[in-house]
């Protein structure tokens, strides 16, 4: 708050002396508190600060004004044309209510304070001045605050909107329809919520959707990539240091968690998290504050978790990898999306969602898919899910086709992923520019016929046989095609 603004005062009252009064009362105060305008009624008080709703911080009115409107009708109209400007009442009298039922019903309208006006007989000053002086301050503090309040939610909010829809998980499968209604109701809640699937099935876009459907929508949303920060540095990151913790920190650094306060945390690629921190974010998790390196009391923070992994947490924990406990604290709200190839019906609508969107992006004609097209794309397995899919469109509108064919398809699939293999079609490497080399072309057709023979086999050894190969070659040959 600047504590050098003049704070600008509209005063409803219609009577003379009253408005003397006030003027009294503040006097001392001149230098800070100034009286901008004075209106007799509610009438032209509403017309006035519709007209110029920026000139004034305060309005003081008298209960009982000329024109007959309630006053607690000319506070609501008031809050209306400006959730940020404070009301003050003045009254001679309490009407037939007792004092707290008036004040009550004051408030409740919106009012910031009252005060009663003393016997008119004081001629003088009609309200105790430093009370009343007090609530004009009191009362401009906290239109400040609201005005900022509402100018920073302003600005998020149209974010928020923004990225939900940017952020919209399409599909029509019943799967897809029902997480949609199950973030809906998971959002409302606190609870950690553990998010499970493969590669690319839309984890990430899910934990978007459950923190900008909840209350926390406008606080931060912290994704933390617990596999992409090195494990010496993993604690620091989370939870932050103090200047002089240790040689070197010249600066204190807020940790993650921080960040997130009264936000969400997604902990993605849980697994990743090395043991030793599984231990601390256990502590967190169960006493809500944080521990930040040189500093000797804990920070409170009131963070939702959500996390994520593409494994089978249950097996890290039969393994050992993954603390038993802590699973159970993450797992409160299990979601797991199924893979793309389970739920065919959203394979046609992604395509066309994912077609029309990015033609518009770059501004092309949104191209037409043959049947034979169509369903190749539906009997794909698509093992990089929902991404694949999303990657191989943008590919497809890259060529610039009008009609795609499955010959186009099948190239752009071989391109997308190492596994990838057309099963219409067994020979198809024309790609757009023109043939490929004879290494890419020898490349494919090894990939091909690997991927054939380890259909067919049982084990490693048994195709590595029939290859031909001594195990250790056929290893290096797998790694370099992209097998496992
Ligand atoms: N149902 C869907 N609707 C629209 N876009 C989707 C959908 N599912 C996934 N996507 C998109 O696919 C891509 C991959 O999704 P996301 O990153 O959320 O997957 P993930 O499960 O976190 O994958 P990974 O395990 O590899 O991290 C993103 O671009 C995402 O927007
Ligand atoms: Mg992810």
């Amino acid at each position: 708050m600047d504590k050098n603004k003049t704070i600008k005062i509209l005063l409803i009252e219609d009577e003379e002396f009253d408005v003397r009064r006030v003027e009294n009362t503040i006097a001392p105060f001149k230098q800070r508190i100034k009286i901008s305008e004075v209106v007799s009624d509610g009438k032209s008080a509403i017309e006035l600060l519709e007209k110029k709703r920026n000139e004034f911080d305060i309005i003081i009115m008298d209960y009982q004004i000329a024109g007959g409107i309630r006053g607690e009708y000319l506070i609501k109209k008031i809050k209306d044309i400006d959730l940020s400007l404070q009301i003050i009442v003045i009254t001679k009298m309490t009407i037939n209510l007792t004092d707290y039922e008036f004040a009550q019903s004051l408030i409740t309208a919106g009012a910031f304070w009252y005060c009663t006006k003393y016997p008119v007989d004081i001629e003088e000053y009609i309200y105790q001045p430093t009370d009343f002086v007090l609530s004009i301050f009191n009362a401009y503090e906290k239109k400040e605050l609201i005005k900022e309040r509402i100018n920073s939610k302003a600005k998020i909010k149209r974010n928020v909107e923004g990225i939900l829809t940017s952020k919209q998980i399409i599909g029509i499968s019943d799967q897809i329809v029902k997480l949609r209604e199950q973030i809906k109701k998971i959002a409302e809640s606190n609870a950690p919520v553990l998010i499970t699937g493969e590669s690319g099935t839309g984890k990430e876009l899910v934990a978007y959707n459950i923190h900008y459907n909840s209350h926390r929508k406008y606080e931060n949303f912290v994704p933390i990539n617990c596999g992409g920060i090195p494990e010496q540095l993993i604690e620091s990151e989370l939870f932050g240091y103090e200047k002089g913790a240790f040689t070197g920190a010249d600066k204190a650094k807020p940790g993650l968690f921080e960040i997130g306060d009264k936000g969400t945390i997604f902990l993605d690629e849980i697994p990743e998290l090395p043991l030793t921190s599984q231990v601390k974010l256990l502590r967190v998790l169960q006493d809500g504050e944080v521990e930040k390196l040189g500093r000797l009391d804990k920070i409170k923070v009131d963070v939702r978790i959500l996390s994520a992994t593409n494994k089978n947490l249950d097996e890290e924990v039969k393994a050992g990898r993954f603390r038993e406990d802590l699973f159970y604290r993450l797992n409160v709200l299990p979601i797991f999306i199924p893979p793309l190839r389970e739920r065919k019906e959203d394979i046609i609508f992604l395509t066309d969602y994912f077609l029309n969107h990015y033609a518009l992006d770059i501004g092309k004609p949104v191209p037409t898919l043959t049947e034979e097209a169509m369903s190749m794309l539906v009997d794909y397995d698509w093992p990089g899910n929902v991404r694949e899919l999303k990657n191989l469109v943008q590919r497809l509108l890259f060529y610039g086709e009008n009609v795609i064919t499955p010959d186009q398809i099948a190239n752009a699939i071989g391109k997308s992923t190492s596994s990838g293999i057309s099963k219409n079609d067994g020979l198809s490497f024309k790609t757009e520019n023109g043939f490929l080399t004879l290494k890419e072309m020898e490349k494919q057709l090894r990939l091909k016929y690997f991927q054939y023979i380890r259909s067919k086999t049982n084990s490693d050894a048994e195709a590595a046989k029939i290859l031909g190969l001594a195990p250790p070659n056929y290893y290096r040959m797998c790694k370099e095609l992209g097998l496992k």
